[in-house]
């Protein structure tokens, strides 16, 4: 399972890019909007210049028509911009052009096995189930990506499925169990997902050990 970093905070994503384990961003409005350069143009782009992979960035657009002209704009903006754009009638309309122009699209907002099948046929790279929202609802979103993960493996649907919505470290061993081609994670779960207490007391008793032969 690859790990994308799912933030548009421009430190963040220098500071994961140096452990060398991510390998693509995801941004969505919501993102871009907490940080300083609220313009998305100029965030996509600085993220662009830090991160070789994938880095999706999301239209605002609502009908197919706009959806479209917006997507392109945004794909401009560097080799590797994925352009997001969510399941609905219009976003599958858009999908569809966009995908016969080799522009890859991550379907976004994911909260069907259905809508998953949907972005698939309209020629989808991504899509997105969305996991803690669901489980904030009382559903269990994980078994959601298993489910997409399944039925795509069943009819050899090339549309990977990230794993979005990642709220804590269990949300990203589930979703390699469940088979995920990428788990994208805030921040601060990549950090806790490097951590075990056992790691820490490891170092410190290897340390005392060589200290005590060493003096
Ligand atoms: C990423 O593609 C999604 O936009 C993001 O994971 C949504 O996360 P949230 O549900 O925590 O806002």
């Amino acid at each position: 399972m690859l790990i994308f970093l799912d933030t548009a905070n421009i430190d963040e994503i220098r500071e994961a890019a140096s452990l060398g384990v991510i390998s693509g961003v995801t941004t969505n409005p919501s993102l871009v909007s907490k940080e300083a350069t609220a313009d998305y143009e100029t965030v996509v782009k600085a993220i662009c210049s830090i991160v070789s992979g994938s880095v999706s960035a999301e239209v605002l657009a609502e009908d197919a028509e706009s959806m479209v002209e917006e997507a392109r704009v945004k794909a401009s903006w560097a080799p590797n911009v994925t352009v997001k754009i969510p399941i609905t009638a219009d976003g599958l309309k858009a999908t569809s052009t966009l995908s016969k122009e080799n522009i890859k699209i991550n379907m976004t907002l994911c909260f069907s096995v259905n809508q998953a099948l949907l972005a698939a046929r309209a020629g989808a790279a991504y899509v997105s189930p969305f996991v803690g929202r669901l489980d904030d609802i009382g559903h269990d979103g994980m078994e959601l990506v298993s489910d997409i993960v399944e039925m795509y493996g069943y009819y050899e649907l090339p549309t990977k499925v990230i794993a979005a919505s990642i709220r804590h470290t269990l949300h990203c061993v589930t979703a390699a169990r469940a088979g995920a081609d990428i788990a994208t994670v805030p921040y601060k779960v990549l950090m806790q997902m490097i951590n075990h207490p056992l790691t820490d007391t490891g170092i410190a008793r290897f340390l005392e050990d060589w200290r005590r032969v060493s003096q």
